[in-house]
């Protein structure tokens, strides 16, 4: 792929997305779980309709989080019946819209949800399919800010009530009870936590059984991590041994909702250096991405590997990569050993997940362009870089 020519052609910044890079990552899944397992693509690390469309198109379901992120599921050509709703804040109208569009199950994360849910089924006349998050209390050894599955995390239903949860949902006339779901958190480095977190939800499921609640599937959540820089990522073949050895004594169906390895290594942010500063004790290069289009580094302190792509030989040394946005915590990568001169090319890599998807119009930036090249090594624009006009389409001038 030729990552200079398609920044001539579209322009900077602007995401590269390579279709045979996504679908050997989802390969890797597919081949690890058996055939029954339903994969969930988590559409929030990516939500390009391009992108959807093609996970769609493979056969997955979705993992929504928001009435927005149903819209492009279904303007994807998704299939609702395949779609699972998560996230701890759900609004009547986007209850209402799934419903409607009957998805295969709401993730369900607290008490006033479920009655809320029960209310609005009984509404429109039919019985909507719940599952619960469960907290489990394990520590998913991630970045605070992704980590999900402790008990002082706002994510889920906390273990100790978890029983007396779907005695309660049991109760409600609109529901139906399927599953059990959990989500410990993303860029999971370990098996460990995520194996736990499966063990201490099967004896519930046990229960559950014996009192007559009988679920049809557990949902494992996303969180398998991907390599930013020299992490010793968990393989998805032992995962799946794990997971298999734990489910083998339950029929239950398996169900997947993984997001950034599924996108992230199949992505980069390509960004032209502005400037070369020289500052007092070190360089900036200062690029034409931003904060604004990989957060990143600056929500998280995240590592993306650099690369100069047009002048690999320079010769290197330690600077900030930072955009022009009038932040100090607007940087792309920090300290950093590069080579660069005004005009270069840099990629910035592993950035296909949560990366356009959190981009913002921050300082009045427009959005970036994405490309998605195809496996014939066609480069087709998936979407266009945001016009002034239209970045400033939906404000009134009213003064
Ligand atoms: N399922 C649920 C309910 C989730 O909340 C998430 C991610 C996933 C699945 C997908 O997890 P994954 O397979 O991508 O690890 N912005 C952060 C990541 C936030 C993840 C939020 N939830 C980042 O850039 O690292």
């Amino acid at each position: 792929m030729n990552l200079n020519a398609l920044a001539e052609q579209f322009g900077t910044p602007l995401y590269v997305y390579d279709q045979s890079a996504l679908d050997h990552a989802l390969d890797r899944y597919t081949q690890a779980f058996p055939e029954a397992t339903l994969i969930c693509y988590a559409v929030k690390a990516n939500s390009n309709l391009s992108i959807l469309r093609h996970f769609a198109q493979r056969g997955c379901g979705f993992d929504i989080v928001s009435g927005g992120e149903l819209a492009r599921v279904l303007a994807a050509g998704g299939d609702p019946a395949k779609t699972v709703f998560s996230g701890v804040g759900k609004s009547s109208d986007e209850i209402r819209f799934a419903l409607s569009h009957q998805i295969k199950c709401f993730n369900v994360e607290s008490l006033p949800e479920l009655d809320r849910i029960n209310t609005i089924a009984a509404e429109t006349g039919c019985r909507a399919p719940v599952s619960l998050r469960i907290n489990p209390d394990v520590d998913a050894q991630t970045h605070p800010y992704i980590s999900t599955g402790l008990k002082e995390n706002k994510f889920g239903i906390p273990m100790a009530q978890a029983e007396a949860a779907y005695q309660y949902a049991d109760t409600l006339p609109h529901l139906n009870i399927i599953g059990i779901d959990c989500h410990i958190g993303s860029q999971l480095i370990d098996l460990s936590p995520l194996v736990e977190a499966c063990e201490r939800l099967l004896p519930l499921v046990e229960r559950l059984q014996a009192q007559g609640i009988t679920l049809q599937h557990i949902d494992l959540g996303g969180g398998i991590g991907i390599v930013y820089h020299n992490e010793n990522t968990p393989d998805i073949a032992a995962y799946a041994a794990e997971v298999r050895r734990l489910l083998a004594p339950y029929s239950l169906q398996l169900i997947l909702e993984p997001g950034r390895s599924l996108v992230g290594n199949a992505g980069v942010l390509l960004t032209r250096v502005e400037y070369v500063k020289q500052g007092d004790g070190k360089d900036f290069v200062i690029t034409d991405a931003a904060m604004n289009d990989l957060l990143r580094p600056a929500l998280y302190g995240a590592y993306h590997q650099i690369d100069n792509i047009s002048a690999p030989e320079r010769e290197a040394r330690v600077a900030d990569i930072v955009g022009p946005i009038c932040e100090t915590g607007d940087f792309l990568a920090q300290n950093r050993l590069i080579g660069a001169q005004a005009g270069d090319l840099l990629a910035v890599r592993s950035a296909g997940a949560y990366a356009a998807s959190m981009a913002s119009n921050y300082n009045s930036r427009p959005r970036a362009a994405e490309v998605l090249v195809d496996d014939t090594g066609a480069a087709k624009l998936i979407r266009r870089r945001e016009t002034l006009a239209e970045m400033l389409a939906n404000e009134h001038n009213l003064l």
